[in-house]
């Protein structure tokens, strides 16, 4: 659906220079879809349109002259939304430009919570030089042995673009795989598999599956939702995933279940202090959407955004 609002200065089609500044640097290939007219700059306070990939915004005074912010991704959580709102300037992100990426480390954290290849990768790392270590290995191996998945129940929360393309790889797997999100339905998600059982009460993910992986945004009603009135409802041994926002998760709870054995592996996308170096968390430093493709994605879709709105008065429900 194409949205078209009489933006005050159409600044493009007067061949006037418009001002762009990167809080982020953005990938060629998008930059190259700006007209020449568009100029970057890097002074945000004259810019007329900001592009953003996950540097916060919050602390940043907005000009009057803004128009547009462009965030090369999903979360808008960096983007101060209500002072955006209150100025009209218009923000956009790109929804399901990184959802691949995304879904494809939440696919390999999901085996690595299975498979024990961090332990085994560094104790061939150290014992490397060993000249016996094929004989060493006899006795080593078992100490990483793992699970496999096939069969095993992963539950889905959240199921947007990453959450359906999560999912539906899991399916393949063999994994049994149920669904949850307070908003989308089933026949309504993008692209979900129909063999993925639809729940709708999430307490019901939490009792009965081996592997949780959230895939919400960070609002008021999901901060801390993976918390000890959760964990109580888990099964012993859980694994979960959180490749979402860090703040969907209470730290100090996810200790305390870490230590009782309630929770087996928690794999995260984000190097939080308080918990990326505690027993059997497997923090990485927010990858998820950290390939080329995935940031060529982003760029093109947030600078065709940008173009369509200050050209054109267009916002294109992506
Ligand atoms: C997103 O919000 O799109 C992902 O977390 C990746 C990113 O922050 O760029």
């Amino acid at each position: 659906m194409i949205i078209q609002l009489p933006v005050s200065q159409k600044k493009g089609e007067k061949d006037m220079s418009v001002k762009i500044n990167c809080l982020n640097p953005i990938a060629a290939c998008g930059m190259e879809l700006l007209p020449d007219t568009y100029e970057v700059t890097d002074n945000f306070a004259e810019a007329d349109a900001v592009l953003v990939r996950s540097a916060s915004m919050h602390d940043l005074e907005l000009s009057d002259s803004l128009l547009a912010v462009a965030r090369a991704g999903a979360g808008v959580n960096n983007i101060p939304l209500d002072k955006c709102a209150e100025k009209g300037i218009v923000v956009f992100n790109t929804p399901g430009a990184n959802a691949n990426g995304v879904k494809e480390l939440v696919v390999a954290a999901l085996l690595m919570a299975s498979r024990d290849l961090v332990g085994g990768y560094n104790w061939v790392k150290d014992n490397a030089a060993e000249a016996d270590i094929t004989k060493m290995v006899e006795k080593q191996k078992k100490n990483y042995a793992g699970n496999e998945i096939l069969g095993k129940k992963l539950g889905v929360i959240g199921l947007g673009a990453i959450g359906a393309k999560v999912a539906n790889v899991a399916l393949k797997l063999g994994m049994q795989v149920y669904g949850y999100d307070p908003y989308v339905s089933v026949d309504a998600a993008w692209g979900l598999s129909k063999d993925v059982k639809h729940i709708t009460n999430v307490e019901d993910i939490y009792r009965d599956c081996d592997y949780i992986t959230v895939h919400v945004p960070a609002l008021d009603s999901t901060k801390g939702m993976i918390n000890a009135d959760a964990f109580a409802m888990m099964k012993d041994g859980v694994k979960i995933l959180n490749f979402a926002r860090d703040v969907l998760v209470n730290d100090e709870d996810m200790k305390a279940a870490l230590d009782s054995g309630k929770v087996a592996k928690y794999m995260t996308d984000f190097p939080n202090p308080a918990i990326a170096g505690y027993k059997n968390v497997v923090a990485f430093p927010h990858l998820g959407a950290s390939t080329a493709e995935s940031e060529d994605n982003c760029a093109v879709m947030a600078c065709k955004e940008i173009k369509a709105y200050i050209n054109n008065g267009n916002i294109k429900n992506s």
